[in-house]
């Protein structure tokens, strides 16, 4: 369906110009209203349900050193689209998507510059996407900005799960509170941050924003394919409600270079009066590109375990092979120099971790600290940090790549960069083929630290491409790649699947340093995971880290949450992150973490609120098997399970992994109980989750 609507010029243009056009959801509850206001600027407003999501909002930008593109438009053309698809999703929470939307186009140009841009709407009925598009022109070829004008004028003072705006980092503590509370909040929920940060001048926020209001509506703001343009953080105005656009700038304060030919991502409005809608929303992936990658047989939902936590732990194994400084990668000979003694990624521990790997049909062992490098690693003077293509002396890449292939099982590559981005960039190629002739498949990035030599922030336009290169360019070695500290993800998964997973918020690695708060993982899939799945890595059964001797830090989680986390903390990429000595002690809770799958047919979400709980039940893809996981913050709860997402007319077996009678996250977080019993699809469970705990649950056809 495409009707088409060119305005001519003169005063029947001007009248058409002034009257709203009006794009409806399929299912009629949202609606979006855009026109041009006196001024002759474009503003959108969006309603569900009849109640305000969005007042009218700017749209536009303001180009360097100081033109407003913003008013002073006319509307050239208008057409309207629909469609209704479903598309094969390569792993996902689902096989299949819906994208059923419609669609307005509307072309602008502005009078006095004769410069156009057309903005493309899409509504869903979970929600409304938009996106600016810049055609090849003769006016304008390319340009620089000062700022996106994009407003989103909220319609009161909602309860907000936000984390302080940063250009580098999004490793925060999600603080809760309405927003008219920010500004006494934000310094310090600045300051708890422990990576690399660079705090914006605004009173702003990141995305994705989730937001509640008082009469019930939920209303998560992001953004979708984020391809050559940096991110977006929203300014705040805390008396009026007001959240616009505040593009992170590069190192002399440009907010973007666009070159016309070209699109935005899509700014998102997901809206629901139901939180579970928020979570069961496609509606990011279905406004990214499909999928470029032609042959995806090599991309492989993966389960692992690695020598990781063990750094983390206290215990006093490192990345690094020496105490020796003064190294200069490429040159010095480390077999000349005097290990340390406690390097973790030896060859003799590693093979301890692929035996334990195969003992327990895992796919995978990630082995951080293999390369040459990490002795100090903050010296930002060297002109080679790292070298990705040389191993430690005492990692036997040969002998560990036969070991492994003997006992089926995939060594996990690990790329810390800590931002020496031009030098990675420079090893790449070498280091994706040194990957592949040695039976590698997958690379965990990082970007701990500044961006050297350039002091480009990590979320400016200058990085959103670096990160998006190397996911192509890994493609095209069938490369699978999980990134840690990289810009937060915006759905570009459904077109580069082999971009499997992303850190990008406060994972595990902070359970040993300062703690994560209860609400923490109750409220991450509301806001870090709408853009896609997170490397949380979960599975920590010892949460008293002072049996290691030097860490004081205790898990916040009861031992079944970590279990519950495999499937509230959507990801195709799942670590067992503990040690393993620790997983032999609890075989039969460690039982759920072998059994759980990483790849779905569908998932449920059966009960949700942000920061209180979430509760999800999965179906295995290609198997008849179910998994649940229910989690609850510092209060305990009961959980209502219902199974009637079952198959009728048959018998199950489910087992659940519950907290015990005893447990609390603090005090008693290893209480817990193992049960089996019948169910079917007529069986309603209620499950008692301990403060900071949570329930587990698989099932299997009798
Ligand atoms: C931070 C990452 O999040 C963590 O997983 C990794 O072990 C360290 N950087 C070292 O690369
Ligand atoms: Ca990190």
């Amino acid at each position: 369906m495409r009707r088409k609507v060119l305005l001519i010029i003169g005063l029947f243009g001007i009248v058409l110009s002034a009257i709203a056009q009006k794009l409806t959801s399929p299912d009629g509850n949202l609606t979006m209203d855009f026109h041009l206001t006196a001024d002759k600027s474009p503003v959108y407003s969006l309603t569900y349900k009849g109640k305000t999501v969005i007042k009218e909002s700017r749209m536009g930008f303001l180009v360097r050193p100081s033109y407003d593109f913003s008013s002073n438009f006319r509307i050239v053309e208008t057409e309207e689209d629909a469609s209704d698809t479903t598309w094969n999703t390569v792993w996902g929470q689902n096989s299949v998507v819906r994208d059923n939307h419609k669609e307005l186009f509307v072309a602008l140009e502005q009078e006095n510059t004769g410069w156009k841009f057309n903005i493309r709407f899409r509504i869903f009925d979970d929600g409304l996407g938009f996106r600016y598009e810049f055609p090849v022109q003769k006016e304008l070829r390319h340009f620089s900005l000062n700022e996106e004008v994009t407003e989103f004028q909220l319609a009161g003072d909602y309860k907000a799960f936000w984390i302080p705006a940063d250009y580098d980092t999004n490793e925060f503590q999600i603080t809760t509170s309405k927003l008219s509370e920010i500004p006494s909040l934000i310094d310090e929920a600045r300051n708890e941050a422990l990576a690399c940060k660079s705090s914006t001048p605004n009173l702003a926020v990141q995305t994705p924003l989730m937001l509640k209001s008082d009469d019930g509506l939920y209303i998560n703001i992001h953004e979708a394919a984020l391809v050559n343009y940096p991110a977006m953080h929203l300014n705040l105005d805390a008396e009026t409600f007001l959240m616009s656009a505040h593009l992170t700038p590069d190192k002399n304060g440009v907010k973007g270079y666009i070159q016309t030919g070209s699109v935005t991502p899509w700014r998102t409005i997901i809206v629901s009066d139901d939180a579970r809608d928020i979570l069961a929303s496609n509606l990011i992936i279905n406004l990214n590109e499909p999928c470029k990658i032609e042959d995806t047989s090599w991309i492989k939902p993966t389960k692992y375990v690695g020598v990781w936590w063990e750094y983390f732990t206290g215990g006093g194994s490192t990345w690094s092979y020496t105490d020796c400084q003064d190294i200069v990668i490429g040159k010095t000979d480390y077999t000349k120099l005097k290990p340390h003694g406690h390097h973790g990624a030896n060859t003799s521990h590693v093979k301890e971790y692929i035996d334990f790997a195969a003992k327990h049909g895992f796919d995978a062992v990630l082995v951080e600290g293999w390369n040459e490098g990490w002795e100090d690693n903050y010296a930002y003077a060297k002109e080679y940090m790292y070298s990705f293509t040389k191993a430690y002396p005492d990692f036997d890449v040969k002998e560990l790549q036969n070991y492994a292939a003997s006992k089926g099982i995939k060594i996990i590559m690990h790329h810390e960069t800590t931002s020496s981005v031009i030098d990675y960039e420079r090893q790449m190629h070498d280091a994706f083929r040194f990957m592949k002739e040695r039976g590698y498949d997958a690379v965990k990035t990082g970007y701990v630290g500044p961006i050297i030599p350039r002091s480009e922030h990590h979320d400016g336009q200058w990085m959103v491409n670096h990160y998006n290169r190397v996911v192509e360019e890994a493609a095209k070695y069938k490369i699978m790649v999980n990134s840690h500290e990289a810009v937060r993800p915006t759905g570009m998964y459904r077109t580069y699947p082999n971009w499997i997973a992303q850190e990008s918020a406060r994972g595990t690695e902070f359970e040993s340093f300062n703690g994560i708060r209860q609400d923490h993982q109750t409220i991450l899939p509301f806001t870090r995971l709408m853009g896609g799945p997170m490397d949380y890595t979960p599975g920590i059964f010892e949460g008293d880290l002072s049996v290691y001797g030097n860490n004081k830090a205790k898990v916040g989680t009861t031992l079944v949450k970590q279990l519950a986390l495999y499937i509230t903390m959507y990801s195709p990429l799942q670590m067992a992150a503990d040690l393993y000595q620790n997983y032999e002690k609890h075989l039969d809770a460690f039982q759920f973490i072998k059994d759980v799958a990483v790849d779905w047919d569908n998932t449920y979400i059966l009960e949700a609120e942000p920061g209180d709980y979430v509760t999800i039940a999965r179906k295995a893809r290609g198997k008849n098997e179910w998994f649940i996981g229910g989690i609850t913050d510092e209060n305990s709860r009961v959980a209502i399970i219902n199974l009637d997402f079952l198959p009728k007319g048959k018998k199950y077996q489910a087992t659940i992994y519950a907290d015990g009678k005893k447990a609390d996250w603090k005090d008693n977080p290893k209480d817990y109980i193992i049960s089996n019993r019948k169910v079917s699809c007529k069986t309603v469970l209620k499950q008692k989750l301990a403060a900071g705990g949570g329930v587990a649950i698989s099932i299997k056809e009798l």
